[in-house]
């Protein structure tokens, strides 16, 4: 069991990855870049290929939707990002700083807007929900990982 304060009197803590899509756009540098310009630390981060279970364990909830498959093989096909953000309301603020799952949709300022190709490679993921901020950092990072 991984133990870390997801929340404490000021600060809490999210979790993103940066999707296939921009890692092979050689988009890693520019996002990570927005990510601390928009008042992120980033305490926790490494570069892997999720495997297959891995990947299918960490979108379960979406596994009886019509676009799962799709999104298995984007998100195994390259290298992702995975990182730990904390900041003041970290996942509610990192939500509205990715923007809408869809970039068409998304604001101009968000980072899906800026580097997302479509609904389904979208460049980047952040938790919806400190429940899932936590799970999501143990899915990825051992205690001696985040600093
Ligand atoms: P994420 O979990 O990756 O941060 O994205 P999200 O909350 O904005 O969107 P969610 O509904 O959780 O969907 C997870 C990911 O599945 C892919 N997707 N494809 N209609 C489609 O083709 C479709 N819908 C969703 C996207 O990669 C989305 O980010
Ligand atoms: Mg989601």
């Amino acid at each position: 069991m991984v133990n870390f304060e997801i929340k404490t009197m000021t600060k809490e803590l999210t979790f993103t990855m940066i999707k296939p899509d921009a890692v092979e756009k050689k988009l890693m540098a520019s996002i990570l870049s927005l990510i601390a310009n928009n008042g992120f630390e980033i305490i926790a981060i490494k570069m892997k290929k999720l495997k297959l279970k891995e990947a299918e364990s960490f979108y379960g909830i979406h596994k009886e939707q019509p676009f799962f498959s799709n999104l298995i093989s984007f998100i195994t096909r390259g290298p992702v990002v995975v990182a730990v953000l904390k900041k003041e309301n970290a996942v509610e603020d990192f939500r509205k700083l990715i923007g809408n799952t869809n970039p068409e949709k998304a604001e101009n300022h968000t980072i899906r807007k800026k580097f997302a190709t479509s609904i389904g490679e979208n460049a980047i993921h952040g938790s919806d929900s400190l429940e899932n901020a936590k799970n999501e950092i143990s899915f990825h990072f051992s205690e001696k990982e985040i600093f």
